[in-house]
């Protein structure tokens, strides 16, 4: 039967056959796996038993990959430790030592670390590039180019990315294209359907959603997630069963929180658009007609103190990170971008004065009424 998205991020998790038929799967907290005799332990290896060793699979790791490709609606999909390290699996699933990959300077500062540092000590080609500009991106393409990666929306400033135009680049020069879809999750946008070949989440993010978990799934076509696979096992770059059954749990309510954040995320970007002197307001537009995700950003140019904004938030705490239940605000100068050197900085427009919110699920009117505090008392700070 062909069910629908909401319907899938529910039923994902397969039935094996446990005894006592609990209604939630079990944690299979475990290194390994028991074989009756040594032929029972060759079907194994015969492809016919799916579990050996916990770093090479796992039921509640093989349920969080399984989960998620099924909502990006890619073949396959592969739960790993983090986001870093699926996206680092996938990279090196595409290219090797010697090729070359073609980046966008607004990449979340730890990505921007791994390409820009880790990989390239490794010997993997990376040229940053400006990807507003698509002949950019085109004339940096040689004979060495193997991937363009990208985030489908950026970070911190909201920028949506062209998949669907990057994607024909990259068929065009027989290239591999990767997004990471963290920011928006396949409940608002699904970049394999737009033709990338490879997407990959920090599932720390909204998949896990209740911030408890550290990690990452990659997905895509059957033959990449394979090598990536490869890769991961060699690494030992596995997601324990625990924080798999945990992100797994998460995931069963990504459509609702997604609805809720999103919805409350709108309102907050008009409300500041429309009421309140901040210098930009940062919000995608046309994500998807379910809405435009759950994440707003504000400058909050020269009229307020940035310190003495984040000293009055009252309930909305600080946190390096998004995507929780709780709306949270982060300062990427100083957290997410501060790697990333400071033209690159200027150059994207990430200021002193930018703030990023992650919305969360509480009432609208609390977390508007909270930022119109916090801008009335740090105005009124700055008088003093
Ligand atoms: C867009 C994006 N991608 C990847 C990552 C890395 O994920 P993790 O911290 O789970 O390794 C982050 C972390 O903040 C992120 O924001």
């Amino acid at each position: 039967m062909d069910l629908k998205f909401n319907t899938r991020a529910v039923h994902f998790q397969t039935d094996d056959g446990e005894k006592n038929k609990s209604k939630t799967k079990p944690i299979y907290q475990t290194s390994a796996f028991t074989f009756q005799d040594l032929d029972d332990m060759e079907e194994y290896f015969q492809g016919n038993k799916e579990h050996l060793y916990t770093r090479y699979s796992n039921p509640n790791t093989d349920d969080l990959g399984r989960g998620v490709a099924n909502l990006e609606g890619t073949p396959a999909g592969l739960a790993a430790s983090s986001g870093m390290s699926a996206i680092l699996v996938g990279v090196l699933a595409s290219v090797k030592p010697g090729e070359h990959m073609i980046v966008p300077m607004d990449l979340y500062g730890g990505t921007y670390q791994l390409f820009q540092q880790e990989l390239q000590e490794w010997g993997i080609l990376v040229s940053i590039v400006d990807f507003n500009d698509h002949e950019k991106i085109i004339s940096e393409i040689t004979d060495k180019t193997r991937l363009i990666y990208a985030e489908a929306v950026t970070n911190p400033l909201l920028r949506k990315e062209d998949t669907r135009a990057l994607a024909a680049i990259a068929e065009q020069h027989q290239l591999k294209l990767m997004i990471d879809n963290t920011f928006p999750t396949p409940y608002f946008y699904r970049p394999y359907e737009l033709g990338a070949d490879l997407v990959v989440h920090s599932a720390t993010k909204y998949i896990g959603g209740h911030s408890d978990v550290t990690a990452g799934v990659l997905a895509g076509d059957e033959n990449l997630i394979a090598k990536a696979k490869k890769r991961l096992i060699s690494i030992g770059a596995n997601l324990s069963p625990f924080e798999s059954w945990l992100a797994c749990r998460g995931l069963k309510t990504l459509s609702i929180r997604m609805k809720q954040q999103g919805d409350n995320a709108a309102a907050l970007a008009d409300w500041f658009s429309q009421n309140s002197p901040v210098k930009a307001v940062y919000y995608p537009e046309d994500l998807s007609d379910k809405g435009n995700g759950a994440m707003v950003s504000i400058d909050l140019g020269e009229k307020y103190d940035v310190k003495a904004f984040f000293q009055s938030l009252g309930w909305i705490k600080i946190v390096p990170t998004l995507a929780g239940v709780e709306t949270t605000v982060s300062y990427p100068l100083n957290t997410s971008h501060r790697t990333v050197p400071e033209e690159i900085r200027q150059s994207l427009g990430i200021t002193a004065g930018t703030v990023r919110i992650s919305v969360g699920i509480e009432d609208a009117g609390d977390i508007i009424d909270g930022f119109a505090e916090a801008l009335k008392a740090t105005k009124k700070l700055i008088k003093n």
